[in-house]
């Protein structure tokens, strides 16, 4: 059975000290929630992950890094490499957020090098696609995120394949307070799903982790992911706040 999965991406928000207590809050509220078969995972900024993976030693979730460089080392200043993470027990890495496709001008060849990087060190990417606006308006969407699989993703040999999540992220959604409706996410998502089918093979279909991100919260969390295809989400503002965000958790 394939994992359900609740990713805090905290993008560039607290400061050391408040990360510290929202990390030893969330850490708490684990020890006591009923999470069933879902894994937790938290995405800090890449300055808290030592902290972070050092409480999560002896707590019930999983690390994640919001970003690297493609690279195991080298001349690339400011940068941080997956090799680096590996040795901090960091687990995920998210890739192809859309923040990064557009102030950073990330393409679907350098999210390419992204995944192929993480892959080799043992750190599974959540991997973001997702259609802007007038690309849904313009009935685009199906073929927007098919093209996002196929350029950073399809490359892959099924065994490396089975170790990606993706997460759909409407673009639209994120960090608007307008949700996908629970239809909209499950369409897209049984589509993505089709699309790893025709690729790679239904077991393999079967056993994707596909999350749903875009102004999830505690009130729509149980609705999305009561979706068949809806495997858990990948949160940004709502996984600030300890109590939303266990409340999201438990959701399943
Ligand atoms: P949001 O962000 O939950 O604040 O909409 C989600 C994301 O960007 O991953």
């Amino acid at each position: 059975m394939r994992k359900q999965i609740v990713a805090g991406n905290w993008k560039m928000n607290k400061t050391f000290s408040e990360a510290e207590i929202l990390i030893t809050e969330i850490a708490d509220a684990l020890d006591e929630a009923d999470l069933k078969n879902a894994e937790v995972v938290l995405c800090p900024p890449a300055l808290y992950l030592e902290m972070t993976t050092d409480v999560a030693f002896e707590s019930n979730f999983k690390v994640g890094a919001q970003n690297i460089y493609p690279e195991d080392s080298g001349a690339f200043t400011g940068e941080i490499s997956p090799l680096m993470l590996k040795e901090l027990n960091v687990s995920y890495c998210i890739v192809g957020h859309s923040e990064r496709r557009k102030y950073f001008n990330e393409s679907h060849e350098f999210l390419k090098r992204k995944v192929d990087s993480l892959l080799k060190n043992n750190i599974s990417p959540i991997f973001c696609c997702g259609e802007v606006l007038p690309e849904r308006e313009a009935n685009r969407h199906f073929d927007v995120v098919k093209n996002q699989l196929e350029e950073s993703l399809f490359h892959l040999p099924e065994e490396e394949f089975m170790k990606i999540v993706v997460a759909y992220e409407p673009v639209w959604a994120i960090g608007t307070g307008v949700t996908a409706s629970k239809e909209q996410a499950q369409e897209m998502h049984s589509f993505i799903r089709g699309l790893i089918s025709s690729k790679y093979d239904t077991t393999t279909a079967d056993e994707t982790t596909i999350l749903y991100g875009g102004s999830c919260n505690g009130k729509n969390a149980a609705e999305l992911f009561s979706q068949p295809d809806v495997d858990g989400g990948l949160i940004g503002g709502a996984s600030l706040k300890a109590e939303e965000f266990l409340q999201i958790a438990t959701s399943f």
